[in-house]
């Protein structure tokens, strides 16, 4: 069986820099015609001209011939000035800026500590229109890692809502059912990427025969049910839900290791992993709509021109992969991916 849909985006997606970057951007720039590039590199990109200059080595880092372009984010901090938004929504290649609660997640460090002390730069996106995009877990110690989605719904992002009607906001990479629900409540100046390992995967499978680094990230996988609710949204007529991969690489030996880093690599299969979620849920037919339709619509731009055509095939999937002077282990390492890309 084939399907051809038109070209998909990536509305959530890290690039790293550097040997990484060069080592991972082949496997976007063959699937998806755009990306939301994530801004949390080390230093991260916190300013226009940081932005540009990274725009640039990814342009620089493209194969030969390939027309990806990558959609570039800011990096909020406590301290972000208005003055940088107006810069932003000026500069025509910043799209929307990323909150992460400091501490959350990899490289979070010099993320936002409280929402409130981002006001003067959540105000000016209000007022620009560049839609803020969210890592949405609480960092509290005394809350269960397997709650931090929900309760940062509570906590933060209904207060946010409330003193920031007008902003329009992506909850990245939703997790639960919570999520979804809260989601669809918040209407359509709210949406949702959702990534295909939450599609495919539970939390069992981090625990499957022994602790198995690759399939830990954060958010972290949920319950079966949980799962179940990422599927209903994702293959369901709601334009609010879309592709965001969290393809996120990390070298091998920093995730095989006592305090393993987050982050599980899908772009090598960026689009296959989703056509293998949606076959599973006998909704193949809502892919396109999912992969490159809802995107373009919530950001505002138009729909790829041109087209990509899948094919089911049981794809073999390498034990690793080259990441500069080291490897990463992708997700279906040494299994296989139910699809192929055939034009
Ligand atoms: C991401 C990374 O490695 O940059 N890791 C992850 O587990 N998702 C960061 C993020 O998206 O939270
Ligand atoms: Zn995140
Ligand atoms: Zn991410």
């Amino acid at each position: 069986m084939r399907i051809t849909l038109i070209r998909p985006d990536d509305w959530h997606l890290h690039l790293r820099d550097g040997e990484a970057l060069a080592a991972v951007l082949q496997h976007t720039a063959e699937r998806f015609g755009r990306a939301i590039v994530m801004p949390n590199l080390k230093p991260p990109i916190t300013t226009v001209a940081a932005a540009a200059a990274y725009r640039e080595r990814i342009l620089g880092a493209r194969p030969d011939g390939s027309r990806f372009e990558p959609l570039m984010t800011l990096y909020l901090t406590d301290n972000t000035p208005a003055a940088e938004i107006a810069a932003a929504k000026k500069c025509g290649f910043v799209h929307a800026v990323k909150y992460y609660p400091a501490g959350a997640t990899t490289n979070s460090d010099s993320g936002v500590t409280d929402w409130k002390k981002a006001r003067a730069a959540l105000s000016a996106m209000e007022q620009h229109d560049i839609p803020l995009l969210l890592h949405g877990e609480v960092t509290d110690a005394d809350v269960d890692v397997f709650d931090r989605e929900r309760v940062f719904l509570e906590r933060n992002l209904t207060p946010l809502q409330r003193d920031f009607p007008g902003l329009r906001i992506v909850l990245e990479h939703v997790t639960t059912k919570d999520a979804v629900d809260f989601v669809k409540a918040a209407g359509p100046r709210m949406a949702a990427t959702i990534t295909a390992h939450h599609l495919l995967w539970n939390r069992n499978a981090i625990f499957q025969g022994g602790i198995r680094p690759h399939a830990y990230c954060l958010p972290v996988l949920k319950r079966e049910e949980h799962r179940k609710a990422l599927v209903a949204a994702a293959t369901g007529g709601d334009s609010q839900f879309f592709l965001g991969t969290d393809s996120a690489p990390h070298a091998r030996h920093t995730k095989e290791t006592t305090c393993g880093c987050a982050g599980i690599y899908t772009s090598h299969a960026g689009i296959e992993l989703y056509a293998e979620a949606f076959d599973n849920a006998g909704a193949l037919d809502k892919l396109e709509s999912f992969a490159s339709l809802r995107g373009p619509k919530f950001y505002g731009l138009p729909v790829n021109k041109d087209r990509i055509t899948i094919e089911k095939a049981t794809t073999p999937v390498p034990a690793e992969l080259p990441f500069g002077a080291h490897t990463l282990v992708p997700m279906r390492a040494g299994e296989t991916v139910g699809w192929r890309i055939v034009g």
